[in-house]
């Protein structure tokens, strides 16, 4: 079976563009677990589910059917009851609410048990929070990826000028903070490395340069 590879961290880390180029030079598969959380919070928002109501959002992610394929370049495209969302899971009221949502133990379940029976077919690279200890435990490499607050955040913001919304520096390192807050201090699968991960401070490195490590370390042991 091919490996499978976990890459953890905070928000802004460059996590997803480094899975997807790492899965893409690999020949693995890519799958982006934030955008799960993110589809389920666009279904809440788009319905008006009390999103700090557990039942309600338990529901809710029982009844949403959630897609996800990979398009011919590795990306994910996610889709909700059948229509294409991969632009709209990144809008920031998604962004401002995805926190409380992926702190719901329920939630958490249900979208565990669907990346758990993805990983189980191996040769995946997942990227998240908990991949690494909760998800794939037992995944053969093992990554988190950190880098400042102001670093994540300038990167979050040039990701958002590109899609034409415009954020002050200030304002986006408040909402990175809050949400870097909820997600390592809640109860079920707090943000934390696990203890056979690499980890890789990724401030001053270039995405190529984070890339290469992870396909240098996993094809170096191969
Ligand atoms: O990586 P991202 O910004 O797309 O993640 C969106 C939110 O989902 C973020 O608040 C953390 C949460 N998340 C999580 O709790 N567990 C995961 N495996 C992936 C994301």
């Amino acid at each position: 079976m091919k490996p499978s590879i976990a890459i953890d961290g905070p928000a802004g880390a460059g996590k997803s563009t480094v899975a997807r180029e790492a899965a893409a030079r690999l020949g693995l598969t890519y799958l982006d677990t934030g955008a799960m959380y993110r589809a389920i919070t666009l279904a809440g928002l788009r319905k008006g589910t009390d999103i700090h109501d557990a039942k309600a959002l338990e529901a809710l992610t029982k009844t949403v059917e959630l897609d996800i394929k990979n398009d011919s370049t590795g990306q994910n495209i996610i889709f909700l009851d059948g229509e294409n969302v991969t632009a709209e899971i990144r809008l920031p009221i998604v962004n401002r609410n995805v926190s409380f949502v992926a702190r719901c133990p329920q939630v958490r379940e249900i979208l565990v048990d669907k990346q758990r029976q993805i990983a189980s077919r191996g040769g995946v690279v997942m990227d998240g929070r908990d991949i690494g200890t909760i998800v794939m435990p037992t995944a053969e490499f093992k990554f988190f990826l950190s880098a400042s607050l102001a670093e994540r955040s300038r990167r979050r913001l040039a990701e958002l000028s590109a899609k034409g919304e415009e954020l002050g520096l200030e304002q986006m390192m408040k909402e990175i903070a809050a949400r870097d807050k909820i997600d390592s201090e809640r109860e079920v699968a707090p943000l934390r490395p696990a203890e056979d991960a690499v980890y890789l401070d990724t401030t001053l490195m270039t995405i190529e340069a984070v890339v290469d490590a992870i396909v240098g370390a996993v094809r170096g042991e191969e």
